[in-house]
């Protein structure tokens, strides 16, 4: 069996509403330039399950049915505006789990955004000052669970570990099938937003599986050095890889890292996000979030205004949804 049917075969979890679409934006194509490339959105916001978003297909991966047996709990950990703990939350939900969210942060007066949506799923929250204190805290949480006769599921901050990021892997086959009914282009890039480097590097994984030369991947970080972007992302991918069994080279030459649109630090406004942001909304009607997917799209729109992507090439934007953070 190859690496590349491994993938296909692996057990997963159906919670995301798939294929999601994949939509041309050609009026902002028309304001980015006269040589702007072609220019479509891969509107990963809408897998649907708790408001959707790019988690929704790592936890396919990491909550497959035969990971669950005993399983009475999941435990994850993030800022006190997670998306990744919110999708988690929703999906304890689903399948009549308890969730346990370590969040770095104190408790807020009036949650609201992604703080409002963990208390609606019915996260039970454990508050910790700090955020290394995330992860030996998802232990004892785990421990506390078993000793009281259940089992925990500990999943790692952002669900990035190889298994979560099968789900890039697989959304890169969803997203090559859809571009196959486009007119061919010589090379296609795809932007989105990189942090914990899962989406990323599932990306990698499968171009590297494909072996896709035509095939440019660019990860607009949202808090990460580029050094440390592109380290962690080769790494998952490898990670990946192992787990199908894949003996090949990861495309190391695919990746690029972009770390100058992160402004003063995760999650602090830029003038480039709130413009790409006003660009989005009233140019497709599509709603970017502040702290990752706008600052992946003012990075998008800078590459092409400077012409860094040729007028003939194909440019997709994949948004990783976020919107709650928009409205907090
Ligand atoms: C909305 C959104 N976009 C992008 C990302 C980054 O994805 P990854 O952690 O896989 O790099 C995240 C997660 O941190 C997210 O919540």
């Amino acid at each position: 069996m190859s690496a590349l049917d491994r993938l296909q075969a692996w057990p997963r979890r159906t919670l995301a509403h798939l294929p999601t679409p994949l939509v041309s934006a050609p009026n902002l194509r028309r304001a980015l330039g006269a040589d702007a490339p072609e220019l479509h959105l891969k509107l990963d916001a809408e897998t649907g399950l708790g408001l959707g978003g790019n988690k929704v297909r790592k936890l396919e991966f990491v909550l497959a049915p035969d990971r669950l047996d005993g399983v009475t709990a999941l435990v994850t950990a993030g800022g006190p505006q997670s998306n990744h703990c919110r999708v988690t939350a929703a999906a304890a939900a689903r399948l009549g789990l308890r969730c346990v969210l370590v969040l770095n942060g104190p408790e807020p007066d009036e949650p609201r955004g992604n703080a409002l949506l963990h208390r609606l799923f019915g996260a039970e929250i454990r508050t910790v000052a700090r955020r290394e204190e995330r992860a030996p805290t998802m232990e004892t949480v785990a421990r506390e669970i078993a000793d009281a006769g259940g089992r925990a599921l500990v999943i790692p901050v952002g669900a990035s570990d190889g298994l979560g990021t099968l789900g890039y892997a697989a959304a890169f086959l969803e997203l090559d099938a859809q571009l196959a009914s486009l007119p061919p282009r010589e090379v296609t890039w795809i932007f989105t937003s990189a942090s914990s480097c899962g989406t990323v590097a599932g990306l990698l994984l499968s171009v590297s599986l494909l072996d896709r030369a035509n095939l440019r991947l660019v990860g607009v970080s949202a808090d990460l050095m580029a050094f440390d972007l592109r380290r962690t992302t080769l790494e998952l991918a490898r990670e990946g890889g192992n787990l199908l069994g894949f003996g090949g080279e990861i495309r190391q030459g695919a990746l690029a890292a972009a770390d100058e649109y992160v402004g003063r630090g995760y999650g602090m406004p830029t003038p480039a996000a709130e413009e790409a942001t006003r660009l989005f909304g009233s140019l497709e009607g599509v709603v970017l979030d502040p702290v990752y997917s706008a600052k992946a799209a003012a990075g998008m729109v800078d590459w092409i205004r400077r012409g860094s992507v040729p007028p003939d090439h194909r440019v997709v934007f994949l948004h990783t949804g976020g919107h709650p953070a928009l409205l907090v």
